[in-house]
């Protein structure tokens, strides 16, 4: 039926921004960051292999009596084995038996050409068959050959049985053992939610009582990062990029433990990355072609590990590159690290990276090595670009910036955002400024009330508000939770059961709303390290954090295993920025989790419009004690997921600014009054800073089941680079389908300052 029944331009609801940006890691004051040179605490370096004991989980030796063994087995005695031994057969059937109490189990052996498969069961449950072969004539020692991480707490047995075979090998091929590491886990931490129905929190029964299933919130542990997710962004339809420090993760590459990979947000496989340089607390961003970048990191650290087997690179001046990798399969998609050439002007841990209106990146703050608070010695008060700029005499060098030496000493992973006139918001310590880059101006706001301190350490988060055509794009800043502890308190003199703020904080980028000043409201739990998800519905989704301490481990007083956090909060809360205040936070309906998401914790809105939500990790390197390091994903659903959903079915993968491109979409029946379209950015988040985050609510008409869409007037409103398109329909999102805007263009190249720059 053609009859054009609607004509009906998108309504805007109130613009809102949300700021989400956040904060930094912290190391500790006495451990360097380990970059897997030398374990803590001595100072012989050993090497990177995957075979890592964390604290709170028991490794068995191949000889220990606990294991049986069936079949013929050698002792092989080698320095480099575990407690010097290792258990090999060539012959087929023979067994390897293991009884263990726990949530996890290792297997960790050899791996080299002569190896083959072998059949793994758990309780009697047949898992994938394991191939022990690797592409090497010397074999390589101490690999995980196997690995589960997600068994209910309880007593288990591991069964496994070499076929001495593998395709292509005309001997018996070897199976051997090292040893088993058991993942001992906590009794009472298991997630309930194994099913998006197998909710048992009576608060949301309660809650949910006079609702159909379609209203509700679910939530659903699946997956296994692999990789500790310390930084998480989507790539694309299909993936998500998770970035870490140098850490024994489980996941490996070239024989030792990765510290970047790649999730499938379809299969929920991992796909490990190589990467060079020492990640610790890089920021990222997208650039107007699509590109992303990750920039900064931590040095290889100290003398003493200078000579130790695993060989990272610096990665304080870091330019890590990722091409474009939108195919479901992520075959050659890889980081580009080439130091000698591309590489920042200065040191940055814990900086923040904005896209700006001309697609390229706006590198801010950050310290100039690693360490814990920020302070004089240590600050980089500058920001740079990339591509570098030869802007205001700079030639590409570093720009001074003077609020970013008055807001000491908490200011690092200052939370930013690129505002609809082309300036920068900033907001650091306790403080506020907007950035005019072209005239190289700082315009300082009112102080946040309180004396709430936003960044980390003393870490909350921020979101600029959405922005709709409909008040003309006006801007509003959203900042919530965050401590308010003096920053220049010696870190004994802070205690892990400090309570953090409820607090959240609007201003208004308008000179009236700026006369107005911050307007303060209290969430219903406070946070530290809370991460703020803007939905494409407009509301925000407020979930992680501590309700007491501060970001970072190893410092304060009181640490729970090394948090300097404790009291996770456990419900998120969702805030709708357009209710009228004192209605704007619910928990109604939302899921309660099991897992702390404390320091190193992320959440990201997905394509599909769910909540993923990951990491934590309080600690130096690998711990399954308290705090332990989490690489469970979880998904929160909103009630949308569920509901009959518009559908996005013609095809759109560009839009150029102000430009109208029809594309077909499918409109569920029954009553609908209201389309809008979003745009977002789903941003790159670390340490509650969700840089880049935003939402752009776009002109669009609809007539039949055709639906126009106007592209944003500017880089100004929405910065060239890759954005997500959602369809709504009476509030109902569609599945967002990835769109450059803007002409997909590299940005800007100043030859100038390049030369420049590459002399230094
Ligand atoms: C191993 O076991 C399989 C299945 O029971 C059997 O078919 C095969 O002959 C056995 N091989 C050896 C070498 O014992
Ligand atoms: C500044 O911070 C660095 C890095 O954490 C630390 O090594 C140094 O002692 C600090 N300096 C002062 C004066 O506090
Ligand atoms: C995007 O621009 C950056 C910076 O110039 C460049 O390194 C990268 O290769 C470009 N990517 C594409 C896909 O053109």
């Amino acid at each position: 039926m053609a009859t054009l029944l609607d004509l009906t331009w998108c309504f805007w609801s109130s613009i809102y921004t949300f700021i989400a940006l956040t904060l930094p890691v912290s190391v500790s004051a006495i451990d360097s960051a380990w970059n897997g040179h030398t374990v803590p605490g001595s100072t012989t370096p050993a090497p990177f292999t995957p075979f890592f004991v964390p604290p709170g989980a028991k490794a068995y030796d191949s000889s220990s009596p606990l294991i049986l063994y069936t079949g013929q087995w050698s002792t092989v005695f080698s320095s480099k084995y575990f407690h010097k031994t290792l258990q090999s057969t060539s012959k087929a059937n023979s067994t390897i038996s293991f009884k263990f109490t726990g949530t996890g189990i290792e297997w960790f052996g050899n791996c080299d050409k002569h190896h083959g498969i072998s059949l793994v069961f758990i309780d009697g449950l047949r898992q994938n068959s394991v191939d022990a072969y690797c592409n090497r004539d010397i074999p390589l020692k101490q690999q995980r050959i196997f690995w589960d991480f997600d068994l209910p707490y309880g007593d288990h047995t591991i069964k496994i049985i070499n076929t001495a075979k593998r395709p292509g090998s005309v001997k018996p091929t070897l199976c051997d053992i090292d040893a088993f590491v058991v993942t001992r886990g906590d009794p009472n931490s298991q997630t309930p939610f194994s099913s998006p129905e197998g909710v048992a929190s009576s608060l949301l029964e309660t809650q949910t009582l006079a609702s159909n299933t379609a209203s509700k919130w679910t939530l659903v542990q699946k997956g296994t990062t692999g990789v500790h997710a310390m930084q998480l962004a989507i790539i694309s339809s299909s993936h998500a990029i998770i970035v870490d420090k140098v850490e024994h993760n489980p996941l490996t590459i070239s024989g030792h433990p990765a510290w970047a990979a790649l999730y499938n947000l379809h299969t929920h496989a991992v796909k490990p990355l190589a990467m060079q340089s020492n990640s610790f607390c890089a920021g990222g961003s997208f650039l107007g072609n699509g590109t992303l970048i990750n920039v900064g990191g931590n040095p290889v650290v100290d003398g003493r590990t200078s000579s130790a087997d695993f060989g990272d690179v610096d990665g304080l001046q870091a330019i890590r590159i990722f091409e474009p990798c939108d195919s479901e399969s992520s075959d050659h998609c890889e980081f580009y690290e080439h130091h000698s050439r591309l590489r920042m002007a200065s040191p940055r841990w814990y900086n923040t990276v904005v896209r700006i209106n001309d697609g390229s990146a706006m590198i801010i703050g950050g310290s100039k090595k690693g360490g814990w608070i920020n302070n004089a010695t240590v600050n980089n008060p500058t920001i740079e670009y990339f591509p570098p700029k030869g802007i205001h005499g700079s030639n590409g060098l570093p720009i001074h910036l003077p609020f970013l030496v008055d807001t000491l000493n908490s200011n690092l992973f200052p939370i930013a955002f690129a505002l609809p006139d082309g300036r920068i918001f900033m907001a650091a310590n306790r403080d506020a400024m907007i950035y005019d880059w072209k005239n190289n101006q700082e315009r300082r706001l009112p102080q946040i009330p309180n004396s709430i301190r936003v960044t980390y350490p003393m870490t909350g988060t921020g979101l600029l508000l959405p922005l709709s055509p409909e008040n003309d794009y006006q801007p509003e800043i959203l900042l919530c939770g965050g401590s308010n502890i003096p920053d220049d308190k010696a870190s004994y003199d802070i205690s892990s059961q400090d309570p953090a703020s409820s607090q959240c904080s609007r201003l208004i980028l308008t000179e009236a709303g700026i006369a107005t000043g911050w307007q303060v409201e209290l969430m219903p739990q406070a946070r530290m390290m809370p991460d703020a998800v803007l939905l494409p519905t407009g509301e925000v989704l407020i979930i992680n954090g501590a309700g007491s301490g501060i970001s970072g481990y190893g410092n304060v007083r009181d640490q729970v295993g090394s948090s300097n956090a404790d009291h996770p909060v456990l419900t998120p809360v969702l805030y709708n920025p357009l209710a009228t205040t004192g209605q704007r936070f619910s928990s109604a309906g939302l899921p309660t989790s099991r897992i702390p998401r404390l320091y190193h914790s992320v959440a990201t809105l997905t394509p599909s419009g769910d909540i993923m939500v990951t990491g934590s990790n309080p600690n130096l390197d690998r711990s399954e004690i308290k705090y332990g390091t989490e690489y469970r994903v979880e998904w929160f659903s909103p009630p949308y997921m569920k509901m009959d959903r518009p559908e996005i079915t013609g095809k759109i993968s560009k839009l150029k600014f102000k430009e109208e491109v029809k594309v077909k979409v499918k409109v569920p029946g029954g009553f609908r009054d209201q389309f809008k379209v979003a745009l977002m950015d789903l941003g790159f988040v670390t340490h509650a800073v969700h840089a880049n985050t935003r939402l752009v609510y776009l002109k669009c008409s609809m007539a039949g089941d055709t639906l126009s869409i106007t592209g944003p007037p500017s880089g100004d409103i929405y910065p060239p680079g890759p954005g997500w398109i959602y369809f709504l329909v009476d509030g109902v999102p569609s599945k967002g389908v990835k769109v450059m805007i803007g002409n997909g263009d590299s940005p800007p190249v100043d030859k100038n300052a390049l030369e420049k720059y590459d002399h230094i």
